[in-house]
């Protein structure tokens, strides 16, 4: 933790010397496409920048951590602070009124719904996708003879919930294993499916399968579309999806990964999407799921959800019930939609998540080119794909010893850094690491990011992978 914070007070006072030496150039400003130029496959033309749209990054920073946190583009800083400063001129009405911040959130959930192709009624705004986990999570009332099946690559965001209702329930919790990371990396998303979730009498008839859609520490994505077959094959009850890393990146509103495919589904706003801080979304496929089978379990609405009933003598979706909850982050809200504006300025979800991929492309190639054995992302099958590229430490001049230790990756995120190089190591559970984690780098190619900022990167990871393992 302060690590973290001091290697961000590092990165800041970093920029601002550069910045105040005077010795800030453009020489990695690269480019970012705009819409059209997505939408035409022209992924080198020069539309706009880096330095123009997310002016706060700066043009010398290359940022490449979207998986921890994105950045804001200007058009959405602008708004959250135009929303600031609208509730601070008349807090009563922005609460209890204002179509945008107020409490209810019709207006900005109708928008969101509509970005993702689905209806207001599925559709909560949270602060985060740990808010949305809990709820779904501690919110459904599963029983002391349920059985929840997770993967141990999941997040501390399911895995937190979880562990309170064992304990208050006793429920069986499975835990499957990702297969090693050098066999991952080479899986197709049958093959690794079946792996994770077989057809024993175990997994059979579970009332939950809590996974991720993008994982964060290898970086691969299961196919929604896929991963509802497996659950429906294992007569599992609810799909429960952790999006933290696939909003934004991955297009949730057609194709083989459609939101719909899950029953629940919490994602963050402040990650891939750009957008501000303590925002997120919580998709709820049944608008009227009720008690006793889901509590509202943070809200101010539960006493009407007591008679299961509406005022109109129908239930109101949950989702209502979910965002009456005090007063929460609804400048954010707003100016999340503005992310959404952003995005779809771009092209769409589509041809951003194309843009990522593309990217992300660059990165895998580049270590496939010198250790193949060092990515532990998958490469070969599209469906799995992600703009995370995650790889072990390596000697650049003998590319076979790898290294999985919490030092040397985290030496060379420090060495990188004091070039203006920001991207971040993990640790996770691996069957060849003998119960200790192992530590690998970790790249996210946001939108934002360019094809020359990859190279500038590429070419100091090198430099600095030849230098940290030279013999002393
Ligand atoms: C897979 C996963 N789930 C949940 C989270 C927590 O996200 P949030 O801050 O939106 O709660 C993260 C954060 O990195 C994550 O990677």
């Amino acid at each position: 933790m302060a690590d973290k914070k001091n290697s961000t007070q590092r990165a800041c006072s970093r920029r601002k010397f550069i910045k105040n030496t005077g010795l800030m150039g453009t020489a990695f400003a690269g480019t970012m496409v705009s819409g059209r130029a997505l939408a035409e496959g022209h992924s080198s033309s020069a539309e706009f920048n880096q330095a123009e749209h997310f002016s706060q990054l700066g043009p010398e920073f290359i940022y490449l951590n979207s998986g921890t946190e994105g950045s804001m583009p200007n058009s959405v800083i602008e708004s959250f602070r135009k929303n600031i400063d609208q509730w601070a001129s008349n807090p009563t009405d922005s609460y209890e009124t204002d179509e945008m911040l107020g409490k209810h959130q019709h207006y900005n959930r109708e928008k969101v719904a509509r970005f993702l192709s689905v209806s207001k009624d599925n559709i909560c705004l949270t602060d985060n996708t740990t808010m949305g986990l809990n709820m779904v999570i501690l919110g459904l009332n599963f029983k002391a003879t349920d059985k929840v099946i997770i993967t141990n690559h999941e997040h501390n965001a399911i895995l937190s919930p979880l562990s309170v209702l064992q304990e208050k329930t006793g429920l069986s919790v499975i835990k499957r294993d990702f297969p090693a990371a050098n066999i991952l990396s080479t899986m197709n998303s049958d093959e690794l499916l079946e792996f994770l979730l077989p057809d024993t009498d175990e997994l059979h008839g579970a009332k939950a399968l809590c996974v991720s859609h993008v994982y964060p520490t290898t970086g691969v994505r299961l196919p929604l579309e896929a991963l509802r077959k497996k659950a429906d094959a294992l007569d599992i009850k609810y799909l429960i999806v952790d999006g933290a890393q696939a909003f934004g990146m991955v297009d949730i509103s057609r194709g083989r990964e459609n939101i719909t495919y899950t029953d629940f589904y919490a994602c963050p706003g402040h990650k891939w999407l750009n957008g501000p801080p303590g925002t997120g979304i919580l998709y709820i496929k049944n608008s009227r799921i009720r008690p006793p089978e889901f509590y509202p379990i943070l809200s101010q609405r539960m006493t009407k959800y007591s008679g299961h009933q509406g005022e109109a003598g129908e239930p109101f979706p949950m989702v209502e019930a979910l965002q009456v909850r005090g007063c929460s982050n609804a400048p954010g809200f707003s100016a999340m939609l503005e992310a959404i504006k952003f995005q779809q300025e771009l092209g769409g979800a589509e041809l951003v998540e194309r843009q990522i991929l593309s990217l992300s492309q660059q990165a895998k190639d580049f270590i496939l080119s010198r250790s193949p054995t060092a990515l532990v992302s998958p490469f070969k099958a599209p469906e799995l794909l992600s703009g995370l590229t995650v790889f072990f430490p390596f000697n650049w001049d003998k590319p076979d010893q790898i290294f999985h230790d919490e030092n040397t990756a985290s030496k060379i995120v420090q060495a990188l850094l004091k070039e203006n190089i920001q991207i971040r190591s993990i640790g996770f559970d691996d069957p060849l690491g003998q119960g200790q984690k192992r530590y690998a780098l970790r790249v996210s190619t946001g939108v934002f990011n360019t094809e020359k900022q990859l190279a500038y990167f590429q070419k100091l990871l090198e430099k600095i992978l030849k230098q940290i393992f030279q013999p002393k």
